[in-house]
């Protein structure tokens, strides 16, 4: 497995909707080793989740896992994703991204929300995620169309630089996404 590069924010590949992928193109060695590698830069950078746009590859696919504080989500990966929205209710919370490093803002996201797509293996996959591992799946479905965090502030008041965001918000929080 390989450590991948990072997009950053200005690549235009972070602003391009992803391309879905077939099942056969999802079982060549290629693809399951691009998962692999997506999986590993995710923990490397201590990471929640990481979409294909985010290592240069405009491809519909996304990793997601945490073991940390704000919850525990078992390795997923979505091939595909659908998201449709279950609880209207939008909560508010912090979230950092790899391609925007060194910043936290703060960012309504929907409480609740089903995902339909694929596993890795090709095989269809339907789940519903609640609180932070919605929050996570939104934040990647987002980079597969294009978009990003900053796209979805209320405003930017809360943006911070992670040195003052741990002094003044909250100094426990690693996480990106
Ligand atoms: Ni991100």
């Amino acid at each position: 497995m390989s450590i991948l590069k990072v997009s950053r924010l200005g690549h235009p590949v972070l602003r391009m909707e992803s391309q879905r992928i077939s099942r056969e193109t999802l079982a060549s060695a290629a693809i399951q080793k691009l998962i692999d590698d997506m999986m590993e830069t995710m923990v490397e950078y201590y990471g929640v989740g990481l979409a294909a746009p985010q290592v240069h590859e405009s491809l519909a696919i996304a990793v997601i896992e945490s073991h940390g504080p704000r919850g525990e989500i078992p390795v997923t990966v979505l091939v595909n994703p659908d998201v449709t929205v279950l609880d209207e209710e939008m909560i508010e919370d912090w979230e950092g991204c790899l391609s925007i490093p060194d910043f936290r803002g703060r960012v309504p996201r929907w409480r609740k929300l089903r995902v339909d797509g694929l596993d890795r293996n090709g095989n269809k996959i339907h789940l519903t995620a609640d609180g932070f591992f919605a929050r996570v799946i939104q934040h990647e479905f987002d980079h597969l169309m294009g978009r990003v965090y900053l796209d979805r502030m209320r405003d930017l008041k809360t943006l911070s630089h992670f040195a003052e965001f741990q002094r003044y918000w909250m100094p426990q929080e690693k996480e990106n996404a």
